[in-house]
């Protein structure tokens, strides 16, 4: 029987230790703040973003957020987060992402203090992901490995696939679980033969942003599946494993929906909390 990873219920319980810890810090006077900035109108962005700041003032924290027009040039986006860089009140900036053509969304990325990268995505992050450091990781990614852990599955000596190796989910994943004592295996585009990659896997997490690439040629019995693909169809939202093969093959998998999108949220109020209490160990430590 394959199990289903209930992706709400755990995104669930963590938001709640969120808001209780930031109840507990706001009483000794300081209250964790996130900064999202918009740049454009795109409708997709304005619903993550939305979703984003109803999560966060949900959890009690403080929500700034900075709407720019969608012709704002790259000094008036860097102004602003140089700004809130410079606000002891914000302890994380979230730039959301796609930005409008005329910008390159690396540079203005890399203005984000290390401290306050709650996305992770700056060179800084990425840098200290790879060195081990301490650091804010990338919030999809560690939503992954939070909904391993809540099903207790152990990640120290087993293989893991990761299917697709993008920026913002493969890569830091596949760090991730090395850290944790996995032996991981990367697939890509360019990947000869997918199934030979995965068919030996104890866990497969896809990422590719190819609906329904994986299926029960790939999936050994008894292994745990993650979908982090997400697509709108008339019929609602899909994944990139075709869910119903391997009904009765895998141990366990997420949905779609209700699988890593919710816990992609949890991630961010636990990175907005990290970013706080960063912040007032390093004023702690200069006084
Ligand atoms: N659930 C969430 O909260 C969440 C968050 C971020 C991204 N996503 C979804 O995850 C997916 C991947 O996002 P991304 O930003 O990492 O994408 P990306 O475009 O940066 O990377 C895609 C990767 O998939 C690989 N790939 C493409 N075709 C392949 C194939 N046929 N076989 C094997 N690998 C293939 C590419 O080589 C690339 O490495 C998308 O569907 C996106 O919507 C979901």
């Amino acid at each position: 029987m394959t199990l289903t990873i209930n992706g709400t219920e755990i995104a669930r319980s963590i938001r709640s230790r969120v808001a209780q810890r930031v109840a507990e810090t706001a009483a000794t006077g300081k209250r964790p703040g996130l900064a999202t900035i918009l740049v454009g109108d795109d409708p997709a962005s304005a619903v993550y973003v939305a979703a984003k700041r109803r999560a966060i003032r949900q959890a009690g924290m403080r929500d700034f957020h900075r709407h720019l027009p969608r012709h704002a040039s790259r000094g008036e986006v860097a102004a602003v987060i140089d700004e809130l860089a410079a606000d002891p009140d914000v302890s994380g900036i979230l730039l959301q992402l796609p930005l409008p053509a005329q910008l390159d969304a690396g540079p203005l990325i890399d203005r984000i203090p290390v401290t306050k990268d709650v996305d992770g995505l700056t060179t800084a992050s990425v840098g200290r992901l790879a060195r081990d450091e301490k650091g804010l990781r990338p919030c999809t990614p560690s939503g992954v490995i939070e909904l391993l852990d809540a099903e207790g599955i152990e990640l120290k000596g087993a293989c893991a696939a990761v299917v697709g190796w993008g920026a913002l989910v493969g890569r830091p994943l596949a760090q991730l679980l090395l850290r944790r004592g996995a032996t991981v295996s990367i697939a890509h585009e360019f990947t000869a033969d997918l199934a030979s990659v995965t068919r030996t896997a104890d866990i497969v997490v896809v990422a590719t942003g190819v609906r329904g690439l994986i299926g029960s040629e790939h999936v050994k019995s008894g292994a745990t599946v993650i979908d982090v693909g997400i697509h709108r169809t008339p019929d609602g939202l899909v994944g990139d494993v075709r869910a119903a093969e391997l009904d009765g093959i895998a141990g366990r998998i997420t949905p779609v929906p209700g699988g890593v999108g919710p816990m992609t949220i949890a991630m961010l109020l636990v990175n907005t909390l990290r970013a706080a209490e960063w912040d007032s160990a390093r004023a702690a430590l200069s006084v």
